[in-house]
């Protein structure tokens, strides 16, 4: 329980440092693809990339080899001030809070390239103390470099603490962007019996009952069908119940069998549809996978206007093709055609879509 006055939430924690936000903007972050920037062939891509997704993030933890952590800070340092990011975010994952690098991650990033640096994600985060410490860590560094708006946050929810402590951690700081599902990690702390980055598993699953015999026996050895179950959806509604709950961001996190892109967009959607708005791309072609699912498609905003044109000023309850419409649909109507709108701004080709909805459709 913190004894910190709500008064001083929003008090900068370092003299001279920008005042905290008091809400986190809601910038298109549909896919944040993750690259290296110690490996010279994909850092020499991203000045390419820029425009074609919706952020762009420098990994400096897990997948970067012990001997290229420094390459990995330099290269990013040296990519994001020869870069012009123009509407693409650029974030980083920093070491591990227990790591040898995450000290000289956070002074060395922070002076050299702060203003450009959008959000920092924090992997293994176990619980508020651990924000609080990059919180002033970030407010000192920030004042020093006379950053002018500040760095936000994101935390990998991939611990079991950090799962029990998830409320506390979204509500940490006035920086708390967001939280990404780290299935990985979360899986080997939590000694889950997987062997797999993300996505599902053959073994976790219900199987329908077994038919009866002549003589009224159980056949327990027909064939049955099998619906495998989603070993995340437990930790990603939790996820999303706070990250609501506290005005920020819930995110998917990898999937790591870059070559079943069916698996990955049905891992994706089951995450857009439980609230998340974005997720990590390990590829190039998980990119367009998030794109798609993560923007409304035609179908959805075209039935949402309807509701929201048949509703007026949204009290009483209207009949649509059979189903009945009332405040609480339209609510929900409402949250899609905000995020079309949203990202009709950053994406043409998405507003040429949604703008050819015919009105006969709304209106009928
Ligand atoms: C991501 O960092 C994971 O551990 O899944
Ligand atoms: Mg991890």
């Amino acid at each position: 329980m913190s004894h910190q006055s709500a008064k001083d939430f929003f008090r900068p924690l370092a003299v001279g440092a920008p005042a905290p936000l008091r809400e986190i903007p809601a910038r298109p972050s549909r896919a944040i693809h993750f690259f290296d920037p110690s490996n010279e062939k994909m850092a020499a891509k991203i000045p390419g990339m820029v425009g074609t997704v919706d952020v762009l993030l420098g990994n400096l933890e897990d997948a970067v080899k012990a001997d290229n952590k420094v390459a990995a800070r330099e290269g990013l340092v040296k990519i994001a001030q020869s870069t012009d990011f123009g509407p693409t975010q650029l974030w980083t994952r920093i070491n591990a809070l227990d790591s040898p690098w995450v000290l000289d991650d956070l002074t060395t990033l922070v002076p050299a390239i702060g203003e450009k640096l959008d959000v920092i994600m924090v992997p293994k985060v176990q619980g508020a103390e651990d924000i609080h410490y990059v919180d002033r860590l970030l407010a000192q560094l920030e004042a020093k470099a006379g950053i002018s708006r500040p760095i936000l946050i994101h935390a990998i929810l991939e611990t079991a603490r950090g799962v029990a402590n998830v409320e506390e951690i979204c509500g940490a700081s006035p920086r708390m962007q967001g939280l990404s599902l780290g299935p990985a990690d979360l899986a080997a702390d939590r000694k889950m019996k997987t062997t797999r980055v993300g996505g599902g598993h053959p073994g976790y699953l219900v199987r329908e009952d077994p038919p009866r015999d002549a003589n009224g026996d159980t056949r327990v050895d027909a064939q049955r069908a099998v619906f495998q179950q989603d070993l995340w959806h437990y930790t990603i509604a939790k996820m999303v119940d706070a990250c609501a709950m506290h005005g920020i961001y819930p995110y998917y996190g990898p999937f790591g069998d870059i070559a079943d892109v069916v698996a990955c967009e049905d891992q994706f959607r089951n995450a857009f549809l439980l609230g998340c708005v974005g997720t990590w791309s390990l590829h190039p072609k998980q990119i367009a996978i998030a794109n798609k699912v993560f923007s409304p498609s035609v179908e959805d905003i075209a039935h949402a206007r309807r509701v929201v044109a048949a509703m007026g000023d949204g009290t009483g309850a209207v009949m649509i093709d059979g189903k009945m419409e009332d405040d609480a649909s339209l609510k929900q109507c409402l949250v899609l055609v905000a995020l079309a709108e949203q990202l009709a701004e950053i994406d043409p080709e998405l507003k040429a879509a949604y703008d050819a909805i015919p009105d006969s459709e709304v209106d009928a």
